[in-house]
């Protein structure tokens, strides 16, 4: 298996050595593994009407907006946080209130580029939700605080997370985080995506790197971030996002039968929650045992077999990972491993999730 490092530095080292065959277990996606996963395989939402009209309302200089000047006249940019797909995250401050945000800038060019470069994050998309979230808020699921747009760049002023994301405080737990703290974050979680699905939207990138902690340490207020591959449920999938998060659906999307011409089978599925809840069962997976239970879920990763058809040897796997006999016996194993399932009728819907989570 190769191995997967976080985009931004310093996070090499938590791509770690795991099971009987010695294989790197992979944590996180790079940039590169966020775009359609054939080149050649065309982007049907350029073709969209919506995706037409998101596209329009991408603010510049031209729009009503505010620019960078008023942007500096009421805020300070403050420290680098993160690298983004567009642009970078900075941390800022309200100069009336002294308040903390973060800002997460944008660059213009580079989102226009995005057709050349055939990547499927669309900041369009994640601007319209970033403000119908404005109007709909959920204390789980981050809101836009205030916007401004010039020519070269757009400003996104956000709620600060100093825990910064999951996955770095996954990090400083080798062994994952207890039953007690995966329950608390998860429920949050479960929350989030439910409104976010209510108001007729998928994330499509559920991923530790997209789930903030608010506060270091503190696990009573998560939020979910970036919604660059948000799309309306029910409208056609693309092959897209973080290779170790993606339900098998998604992974398959572009593949077509021998002998038929090219794009036949595209799109072969519909935006749905289920793709969420896949998602959502290896973040739990990685909070819980500290390490993620597949590479990718393709019938050619033989841990992703065994978890679809030879539970008994998964289990095996586990014990000798080292996940403690309380994990083991817990329901939450259970639970997740339902989120995980490669058939999406199996999959428990958000509100299963809950129940089972407050049974706990
Ligand atoms: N509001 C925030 N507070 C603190 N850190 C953040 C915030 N938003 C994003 N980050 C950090 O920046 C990273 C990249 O931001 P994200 O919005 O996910 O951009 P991208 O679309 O490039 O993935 C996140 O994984 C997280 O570590
Ligand atoms: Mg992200």
């Amino acid at each position: 298996m190769k191995v997967l490092k976080k985009r931004s530095a310093g996070h090499e080292s938590f791509a770690e050595s795991r099971g009987d065959t010695g294989d790197k277990m992979k944590k996180t996606a790079t940039a590169s593994e966020r775009v359609a996963s054939s080149s050649s395989v065309k982007d049907p939402m350029s073709q969209a009407d919506g995706y037409k009209s998101v596209h329009a309302a991408w603010p510049s200089s031209s729009d009503s907006f505010a620019d960078r000047k008023a942007f500096k006249d009421k805020y300070v940019m403050g420290k680098f946080i993160s690298k983004a797909l567009y642009g970078n995250i900075f941390s800022c401050v309200a100069k009336e209130t002294s308040h903390n945000f973060a800002c997460k800038v944008i660059s213009n060019m580079r989102v226009h580029k995005r057709r050349d470069r055939n990547l499927c994050d669309d900041p369009t998309a994640e601007f319209q939700l970033l403000k119908l979230l404005a109007d709909r808020p959920h204390r789980n699921l981050l809101s836009l605080v205030d916007h401004f747009a010039d020519k070269r760049h757009n400003f996104f002023v956000l709620p600060l997370a100093r825990g910064g994301d999951l996955l770095t405080s996954v990090q400083c737990h080798p062994a994952g985080l207890d039953i007690k703290l995966t329950r608390e974050i998860f429920e949050q979680l479960a929350l989030a995506l439910q409104h976010l699905h209510t108001m007729g939207w998928q994330h499509g990138d559920v991923s530790l790197e997209n789930i903030l902690v608010i506060s270091p340490g503190d696990f009573s207020s998560i939020k979910i971030c970036d919604f660059g591959l948000a799309s309306r449920m029910g409208s056609p999938g693309r092959s897209v996002g973080k290779l170790t998060y993606m339900a098998p659906e998604v992974l398959t999307a572009t593949k077509k039968p021998k002998g038929e011409g090219k794009d036949t089978t595209w799109p072969s599925f519909l935006i749905s929650a289920g793709q969420d809840v896949f998602s959502l069962g290896v973040c739990m997976f990685v909070t819980l045992c500290g390490f993620p239970p597949f590479e990718s879920a393709r019938d050619s990763d033989p841990n992703y077999r065994d978890l679809q058809s030879n539970l008994q040897a998964y289990r095996v796997k586990l014990t000798s990972w080292g996940v403690s006999p309380i994990k083991m016996k817990s329901p939450l194993l259970k639970l997740l491993m339902d989120m995980m399932s490669k058939d999406t009728e199996k999959r428990p819907n958000l509100n299963q999730i809950l129940t089972c989570l407050k049974g706990l």
